[in-house]
């Protein structure tokens, strides 16, 4: 039986040879944040000679390519991201996710949004029939901690303040425990829309283009429709 690091190592070497057989040395890659995304990082140092650009989500990131040697972007300073490889709280069938268990959520949206692909990465463990048993984070502006706390009462969660946590934008997080969510892309669009909130971790509109999973019997590839 393997342990679930085993299958997180499992999974980030499939993503690899997908990476690899996708596109080309001159590719961009996006770099996702996590337990996952760092075993994925660890296998690139392998071929850090070929590897011409990547786009971190996360300072914690973009800290281990570079201690690998391998060549971190300013967004701004590439003309796209060619395929985006990040981990996973919770994921459904339609690949819509919930991120942001280590709080880099808005980063990691904003390269997803950015993406001409975004392959998810995880261990079988994180595919769910309903998204929401994991506290759904949000990034909000620290002056309206209370105001979006109220907020997300009203839309039937229960907010839990993540005390001595700053993300790299400065902000704060509000795990929203309790939500079920079945209609993933409007609870997202709904809480974006208080004002305070920077973003939650919601990945509904953009939802992950495939999802590698990996199980006792191997790595499954799921698309989503
Ligand atoms: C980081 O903010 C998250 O979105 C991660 O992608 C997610 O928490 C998955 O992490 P693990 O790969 O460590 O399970």
């Amino acid at each position: 039986m393997k342990t679930q690091a085993e299958l997180k190592q499992d999974v980030a070497k499939a993503a690899f040879d997908y990476v690899r057989s996708r596109v080309g040395d001159k590719a961009v890659i996006g770099i996702g944040t996590g337990s996952t995304a760092n075993c994925f990082i660890d296998l690139l140092a392998g071929i850090r000679a070929q590897i011409e650009a990547t786009v971190a989500s996360s300072e914690a990131s973009a800290e281990r390519l570079r201690a690998h040697g391998i060549p971190v972007f300013d967004l701004n300073a590439v003309d796209g991201v060619d395929i985006y490889v990040d981990g996973a709280d919770e994921a459904n069938s339609a690949l819509e996710l919930v991120k942001g268990g280590g709080g880099a959520l808005t980063r990691e949206k904003i390269v997803a949004a950015v993406a001409r692909e975004f392959v998810c990465i995880a261990d079988e463990s994180k595919l769910v029939t309903r998204l929401g048993a994991f506290p759904l984070p949000v990034e909000v502006i620290p002056m309206a901690r209370s105001h979006v706390g109220r907020e997300l009462l009203k839309l039937g969660a229960d907010p839990v303040y993540r005390q001595g946590v700053l993300t790299d934008n400065g902000n704060i997080i509000i795990d929203a425990h309790g939500l079920q969510i079945t209609d993933a892309r409007g609870l997202e669009e709904r809480i974006n829309n208080i004002t305070g909130v920077v973003c939650n971790g919601l990945f509904a509109r953009r939802a992950a283009d495939v999802l590698l999973l990996a199980g006792q019997n191997g790595v499954r590839t799921l698309r989503a429709g």
